[in-house]
């Protein structure tokens, strides 16, 4: 791979209806605005920064798939699928790629469904309650994270 640090931004379920939907507790800006402000951030840190979006599980399992040999970090919000799936679990560890898990809202202080996670023990990181600065922050933190590997 090349020096330039690879990061995909992963968004599951729903997170195209940011602006939306429940914005007391998501916010009022749209995913649009999300993607342009992390792409701005990239530029700045040197990175390359890749978006996807489905409302589908196994649409999500390809993508990861697909960033196998090719990606340096994972940035993933999956939505309600982080509550349900073994199968994105399987799929972020099939490709050992190192991920940060990220959460808009604080799942913590919400439903007792939403407290359980099947993809925080295999991730890096999990950011959770910040709004879409957890994106920032898990960008800054991807991307240090990468260059110092590459450095070494
Ligand atoms: C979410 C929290 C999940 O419980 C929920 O199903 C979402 C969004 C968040 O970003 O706060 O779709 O991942």
């Amino acid at each position: 791979m090349s020096n330039t640090p690879k990061i995909l931004v992963i968004n599951g379920p729903n997170l195209n209806f940011l602006g939306i939907r429940e914005p007391s507790v998501y916010g009022a800006d749209n995913l649009q605005t999300l993607v342009a402000s992390l792409k701005a951030q990239s530029k700045e840190l040197g990175c390359e920064l890749e978006h996807f979006q489905s409302n589908s599980e196994g649409a999500i399992v390809d993508r990861i798939q697909a960033a196998y040999g090719n990606t340096d970090f994972i940035l993933i919000n999956a939505g309600a699928y982080t509550h349900t799936s073994v199968a994105i679990l399987d799929a972020l560890s099939a490709v050992s790629i190192p991920f940060i898990e990220i959460h808009i809202s604080n799942v913590h202080a919400r439903e007792e469904f939403r407290h359980h996670s099947f993809l925080s023990a295999k991730a890096m990181g999990v950011i959770v309650g910040f709004g879409l600065n957890g994106y920032r922050y898990a960008l800054d933190q991807a991307v240090s994270y990468v260059k110092s590997k590459k450095a070494n």
